[in-house]
């Protein structure tokens, strides 16, 4: 990852190596903390912020469950958020804001902890690499199960939560594969370290419920949004291993991941082991409404400059 210039903390615009926090910050020790990833785009009318307000909302959202109360609204965080991009003139195109509990004490009770708050942006690419874009991503299945929910509040953007990704990408990694197919407590499917997952069998396109404790993507809200547009239906249902090996398409949604396609599954290869039809209409689609090209979703951006 390059520099960038500047990063916006609890209300001020601080440069890249100053942007540093407190060795017993309780965030960094126990996870106390919530995060958003969100993609910023380039249109015909400048650089578009996607979804922005969503993505705010769940920050508000996550931030609740952990009861970390952050001193800003909703809109002074959307400000903030186009303050930070228009101070970064270096090529950027993900932005990261974070709010956990500060230091104070050491132990797990936060009540009494500040609560700080950053946003930060930084240039991505594509997540899994262009090849994997391009192509197709390798998954393997993970010995490490999703948290259920009742386990855990997968359902939020918990820093402590993602812990349980990392073992996981860790492991595919390790693999040689490009990310984890990561099963619920019951063996379901449930999602990708860090994105959704759909597929698609004779012409039906359906994904895993929420009960799988997935996190309710906003790239997979998009998907389901823009695919009754090309006259798909998709349907939330519980999907097992066995049924993505004989799927014909599989995909992974995400706004660090973008609609990515999967060629392969624990070795087998999916479909024609390379990017199916439907997946790259979808995959177009969400391209051309990110670029502004679909008046019907451009309420999706916002633009910066
Ligand atoms: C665990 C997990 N699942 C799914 C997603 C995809 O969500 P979104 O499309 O909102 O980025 C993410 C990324 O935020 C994630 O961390």
């Amino acid at each position: 990852m390059e520099p960038t210039e500047r990063i916006w903390m609890d209300g001020k615009l601080v440069d890249w190596e100053k942007a540093n926090v407190h060795i017993l910050t309780h965030g960094l020790h126990y996870g106390g903390g919530v995060f958003e990833g969100i993609r910023l785009y380039k249109t015909s009318k400048g650089r578009a912020i996607f979804r922005l307000k969503d993505h705010m909302i769940r920050f508000f959202d996550s931030a609740k469950v952990i009861e970390l109360k952050i001193p800003f609204s909703l809109d002074e965080l959307c400000k903030a958020t186009k303050e930070v991009v228009k101070a970064n003139r270096s090529k950027v195109d993900y932005i990261r804001p974070i709010a956990y509990y500060g230091s104070g004490a050491v132990g797990l009770n936060p009540i009494k902890l500040p609560t700080k708050v950053a946003i930060a942006c930084i240039f991505m690419g594509a997540y899994l690499g262009d090849e994997q874009q391009k192509y197709g991503a390798k998954l393997v299945t993970s010995s490490w199960e999703k948290p259920s929910n009742r386990a855990a509040a997968v359902n939020a953007k918990i820093c402590g939560n993602y812990v349980n990704s990392v073992l996981a990408r860790l492991e595919a990694v390790h693999k040689g594969a490009d990310e984890a197919l990561m099963l619920d407590s019951g063996g379901n499917v449930a999602e990708g370290t860090g994105e959704n997952i759909f597929m698609v069998r004779n012409g039906e396109i359906s994904t895993p419920g929420m009960a799988s404790g997935i996190l309710g993507g906003i790239t997979r809200d998009s998907v389901m949004k823009i695919a009754p547009e090309l006259g798909y239906e998709i349907t939330e249902r519980d999907i097992t291993r066995s049924e993505l090996y004989v799927a014909d398409e599989v995909f992974l949604t995400g706004t660090a991941a973008e609609v990515l396609p999967v060629r392969s599954i624990d070795d087998r290869s999916i479909g024609a082991g390379k990017p199916g039809p439907i997946t790259m209409e979808l995959a177009k689609e969400f391209t051309s409404i990110t670029m502004g090209k679909r008046k019907k979703f451009l309420h999706w951006l916002d633009y910066v400059d």
